[in-house]
């Protein structure tokens, strides 16, 4: 683009901030009726509350004791015991099941003065009791309308056991394999970051929140938890304005626009100001310029976290800082409920900023119709009628199959023959039934998960033998669980040689156990723990014909399995229904269609590494042996697999891509031929590069996707339709600006796409 001509098109400039004293408090909803309605219920039970009682509202308690009396384990639960008959809590988080919620409810509605219902959260993340596959395998379906309903299925079993909001979705966008909470997130782009934060928000809350069906859903961590530098969980974010605008945000607002009721903030700091404690993300970006008008609850223990950073003194500066800032819940730093009374009567703080935040909890509580029937998520009946129901575990399953994504398959080695095949299983993984429902299983009970080995003896037609071959080593951690810590451990490995040597294909199930990735469980390696290396190499020497099976939460480097073994099947950790969906997927009674939404690095030092880098002063140039180019002297700047790979047991033809520019919209279109045999999905998917702009742009950014089934021999013309919202991007003053200009479109079944165009933008 050439900088005298450009114009700029600011779609969202920030909005105007006369309403100091009421920061971000319009209402969002599409029905004005219902939402002044309850603004005045608000107003009204405002006006009868004490100043203690409207902090109250916004302190919330983990839950993990005896409603009948405190628990010994917990020393806080007297007084937390003692703060909930005075009103003094607003929700409580990790009380779940009727019976329990039930209780605590009762207090809060037969025993305050104002009987104010608590609002119960819980990290509903891929499924409260039945588990879904973990977010970043889901997210690999590219499958909207599965994750929607995964989403939805997870609200109905959670409110059936009387939980009325979830921390989730995780919308955090990470570009660092090492970082272990990748696997909560939706992966390293912002675009499918969008639709999928949209689609799980819309999955949780439905069309209508005061349904017993649905829960209230939240965004977090807001801002920029997924650039812990080194990946290293609860480090430092330093990341640029650019970043920031484009890459960060968008998920969040995508949440906002969709109607999330809440939001988390952080435990990392943003330019110096950790995040629960920081105006401009609070304030000016959420509540102002986006009008949010739903509330924010601190990560856990954020705000006291806030003077470990150095930000604030004691707990009584913290508190100040954060109900300045805009967060308007506490989760267990007792910050508010201990300070926030006397900094108002000091002068400190302004009682506005108190009746906001109370206001935006009250909403979200009327919302959910808490106020007219406070035990409506508390009936044992429907507890035990959806808990671990048949559709629940249907869309499980359906959905850990979309999640599965082939990574590799030469020879067709898959998928395998139904009968008379020798098939050697082999690895601790196979056979465990709790590493499959992930770090997020709070809800659900160890064990309950189908093993690969359980999946796949469904299929009678074969001779099945298993083998341990080694344990997962998990390494050095205090989060260690059940999962051995043995590194070195090979005295199995002479059972499942000898049972591989007797196959005629081995299957071995390999990777990560369920405690290795999540929160707290960052890697500084990204190959196989332990001895499963080794283990696979060993097999390899008696039998070459693998088919390995990944499970793991992060991206990890395999090269050597790349280069040697004939199939990859990346199955993450699917949940409940885990050995179920990979038998299936094995034995070609489902074909995969899932791509990845995390490149794979080929070595961890090239990490931070994603496909929708910037071209730099001295890019690649591949044909030229030259030093002083920006790449490594010991390994390749490409990565093993990119953004967007994925295979099929069926194969595509990309052709004839057509651009046509009229009046600032874009119109592409192309062609794909299923030219395989068997029917298949493909993700089709659109990338721009903008190539000269006032703020340089990535060299590939996606814009657009559709999921296709075709028919063996079938053609579709597939057509996208790339408008300002797609061209544009975020100024660095935060403005999104369209740049008249060059670009180009590139279509394919990957990153690294098949077919590319250039087009004026004028
Ligand atoms: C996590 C949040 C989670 C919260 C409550 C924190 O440690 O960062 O994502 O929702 O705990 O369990």
């Amino acid at each position: 683009m050439r900088k005298s001509n450009f114009f700029i098109l600011i779609i969202s400039l920030l909005v105007s901030c006369n309403e100091t004293n009421r920061p971000g408090f319009e209402m969002n909803s599409d029905n004005p009726t219902k939402s002044s309605l309850i603004e005045d219920k608000v107003n009204t039970l405002l006006a009868q509350m004490t100043l203690e009682e409207k902090i109250g509202q916004m302190n919330q308690y983990n839950g993990f004791w005896d409603v009948t009396g405190p628990a010994p384990k917990d020393g806080n639960a007297s007084k937390k015991y003692e703060h909930l008959r005075k009103g003094y809590v607003g929700s409580m988080l990790n009380v779940r099941g009727v019976k329990d919620v039930m209780a605590v409810q009762k207090i809060a509605v037969e025993e305050t003065r104002l009987g104010i219902p608590l609002i119960i959260g819980f990290d509903v993340i891929h499924g409260y009791k039945t588990l879904s596959p973990i977010p970043l395998a889901e997210s690999a379906s590219w499958d909207l309308e599965a994750i929607k309903k995964s989403s939805e299925m997870a609200a109905k079993e959670a409110a059936a056991a009387g939980i009325n909001w979830t921390f989730a979705p995780m919308v955090d966008i990470s570009r660092d394999a090492r970082w272990g909470r990748v696997m909560e997130g939706a992966g390293e782009d912002p675009f499918l970051g969008c639709r999928i934060a949209e689609a799980r928000v819309t999955g949780f809350q439905g069309n209508d929140l005061s349904s017993y069906n649905t829960i209230a859903a939240c965004a977090k961590h807001f801002a920029g938890y997924g650039f812990a530098e080194g990946g290293r969980d609860y480090n430092t974010v330093d990341i640029g304005t650019s970043t920031l605008n484009n890459i960060i945000f968008p998920p969040f607002k995508a949440a906002t626009d969709a109607g999330v009721r809440t939001f988390m903030n952080s435990f990392n700091e943003l330019n110096g100001i950790p995040a629960t404690g920081n105006a401009y993300l609070q304030r000016d970006i959420l509540k102002e310029q986006w009008k949010f008008d739903g509330f924010i609850v601190s990560d856990w223990g954020s705000m006291l976290e806030m003077i470990a950073h150095g930000h604030a003194k004691d707990l009584k500066q913290a508190a100040e800082l954060s109900v300045i800032a805009g967060s308007d819940m506490d989760m267990e730093s007792y910050g508010y409920v201990e300070e926030l009374a006397n900094l108002v009567r000091e002068g400190k703080v302004d009682k506005i900023l108190i009746d906001d935040a109370a206001k935006r909890i009250l909403r979200v509580k009327y919302e959910l119709g808490l106020f007219d029937d406070p035990y409506k998520y508390c009936n044992v009946e429907r507890e035990k009628e959806v808990t671990g129901s048949k559709e629940i575990h249907e869309a499980s399953l359906d959905m850990a199959k979309k999640s599965i994504v082939l990574l590799k398959n030469e020879n067709n080695i898959l998928p395998l023959k139904k009968e008379g095949q020798k098939i050697a299983l082999i690895g601790a993984l196979a056979s465990d039934k709790t590493s499959p429902l992930g770090s997020w299983r709070i809800g659900a009970d160890d064990n309950t998960a189908v093993s690969v080995l359980e999946g796949m003896q469904h299929y009678k037609g074969n001779s099945l033998t298993y083998s341990k071959g080694a344990d997962v080593s998990i390494g050095k951690t205090e989060f260690a669980f059940e999962v051995k810590i043995n590194s070195s451990d090979k005295s199995d490995f002479g059972k499942a040689i000898s049972a591989a040597s007797n196959a005629d294909v081995v299957v071995m199930v390999l990777g990560e156990h369920g405690f290795q990735s999540g929160e707290g469980r960052s890697r500084t390696e990204l190959g196989l723990p332990g001895v499963q290396q080794e283990l696979l190499e060993a097999i390899f020497k008696v039998n070459k014909n693998i088919v390995l099976v990944l499970n793991n939460g992060r991206p990890l480097t395999i090269n050597w399995a790349d280069e040697n073994i004939p199939a990859i099947v990346e199955a993450w950790q699917l949940g409940t229904q885990s050995g179920n969906a990979i038998a299936q997927v094995l034995y070609g009674d489902y074909n995969p269609s899932g791509k990845l939404p995390m490149t794979f690095p080929r070595h961890v030092g090239q990490v931070p590494i994603y496909y929708n880098y910037k071209n730099t002063g001295r890019p690649v140039l591949p044909d030229e042996d030259i030093v002083f180019w920006s790449h490594y002297i010991d390994e390749s700047n490409s990565p093993l697999y990119v953004f967007g790979h994925g295979l099929s047991y069926t194969s595509f033809k990309y052709a004839n891509l057509k651009v046509n520019t009229l009046d600032g919209e874009v119109n592409v279109t192309v062609d794909l031929t299923n030219t395989g045999k068997v029917k298949g999905k493909e993700v089709v998917q659109l990338y721009i590069h903008d190539l000269y702009a006032s703020v340089t742009r990535p060299v590939k950014e996606l814009k657009g996707f559709q999921l296709i089934e075709l028919d063996p021999n079938e053609t579709k013309s597939i057509e996208f339709k790339l408008t300002h919202k797609e061209l544009g991007f975020f100024s660095n003053n935060g403005d999104f600006v369209v740049e008249p200009g060059d670009f180009k479109v590139f279509v394919g079944g990957s990153s690294k796409t098949v077919l590319e165009k250039e087009f004026e933008l004028k």
